[in-house]
């Protein structure tokens, strides 16, 4: 399973398999979150591609403290053979050999198979509550 970086050309694709896992709000747009992911050296978005099509992806940042996860999507078809595994593993290895010491993540509430899934690779739940404001409006 090769994990690769993507790049701008590769926004509609990863947004339709965004959009395919449910991960997709209303007021978070995601050609936006994709470009500026894969723009700076401070965060990436990372696929697994089968035949040319993007099976899956994970957006990874460093924040100079943590390393966070985020994006996180298998093409539906595809799911349990190992590729959120193995995207989990390749955004852990870019936050650590970038000097990160953590990977976390935030699960919606309401997401329980993420939840399980991330409790199967040895995350967490952590004691901390997630406070938040936007700035953009
Ligand atoms: C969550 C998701 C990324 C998992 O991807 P996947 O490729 O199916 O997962 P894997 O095949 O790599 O599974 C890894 C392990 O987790 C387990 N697992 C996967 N999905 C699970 C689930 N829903 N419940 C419990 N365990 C699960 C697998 O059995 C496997 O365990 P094992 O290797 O010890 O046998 C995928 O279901 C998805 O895209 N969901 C929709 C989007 C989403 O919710 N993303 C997370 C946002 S926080």
């Amino acid at each position: 399973m090769i994990v690769v970086e993507l790049g701008r050309a590769d926004a509609d694709a990863a947004i339709a398999l965004w959009e395919a896992a449910g991960l997709t709000r209303p007021w978070n747009p995601p050609r936006a979150d994709f470009d500026r992911a894969v723009a700076g050296p401070a965060s990436a978005v990372l696929g697994i591609r089968d035949g040319g099509a993007l099976v899956a992806t994970a957006m990874v940042g460093e924040d100079g403290h943590r390393g966070w996860l985020y994006y996180l999507a298998v093409d539906p078809a595809r799911r349990r053979e190992g590729l959120g595994r193995a995207l989990v593993a390749a955004a852990e290895a870019w936050i650590a050999a970038r000097g990160g010491v953590k990977a976390q993540l935030m699960v919606r509430g309401d997401n329980a198979d993420a939840a399980a899934f991330y409790e199967r690779l040895g995350y967490d739940v952590q004691d901390t509550v997630v406070l938040g404001r936007r700035l953009d409006g």
